[in-house]
């Protein structure tokens, strides 16, 4: 796998877009998964293949210089009461500079649900504290959830209308 480019110490500013993704990012997101994620939680091909051609999925990625750096999916259920984050990753050379909370904030307003909910590794420290920080609480434990056995916590944001 090809590293991703390191960032320079300049700014994260203006040149970060969110935008769709779609099937033309199957390489990118790809990519950015296998980059982000250990290797038993990376989708199979046809799964990524699923998310980014399933009508009415959110799925968005996140581009600095025309290079995919972050990428979100999600569903809606419940007539789109409860939205649901299926997928957050940002490349680990631009994580810790709080790129996570703006894909997910642009997660959530796309989702446009007034519940969002999550679920995530026991161990997966950043994310429960990105979680955490921006308004989520755990509301149940998924035993053995994860491939090896790991727990999930589910965490929910409620958003006022
Ligand atoms: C979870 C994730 C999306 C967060 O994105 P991010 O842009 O790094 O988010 P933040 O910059 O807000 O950092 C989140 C927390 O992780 C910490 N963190 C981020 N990168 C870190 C690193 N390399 N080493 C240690 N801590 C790190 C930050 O300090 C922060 O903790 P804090 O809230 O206590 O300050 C990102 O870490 C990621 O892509 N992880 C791999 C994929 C993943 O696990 N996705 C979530 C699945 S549920």
């Amino acid at each position: 796998m090809k590293s991703l480019p390191v960032p320079a110490d300049e700014a994260l500013s203006d040149d970060i877009l969110i935008l769709p993704a779609g099937l033309s990012d199957l390489r990118a997101v790809r990519r950015l998964e296998k980059a982000c994620f250990r290797r038993e939680d990376i989708w199979p091909l046809v799964e990524s293949l699923w998310v980014l051609t399933s009508p009415g999925m959110v799925r968005l990625k996140m581009v600095k210089s025309e290079e995919v750096i972050g990428f979100l999916s999600g569903y809606t259920l419940s007539g789109r009461e409860v939205g649901w984050i299926s997928s957050i990753g940002i490349a680990p050379a631009w994580q810790g500079r709080q790129l996570g909370e703006r894909l997910l904030a642009a997660g959530e307003h796309a989702l446009g649900t007034r519940v969002i909910r999550l679920t995530v590794r026991a161990s997966n420290t950043p994310a429960i504290h990105l979680y955490e920080r921006t308004g989520y609480r755990q509301i149940q434990t998924a035993r053995g959830y994860y491939v090896g056995g790991e727990d999930g916590l589910v965490f929910e944001k409620l958003l006022s209308d």
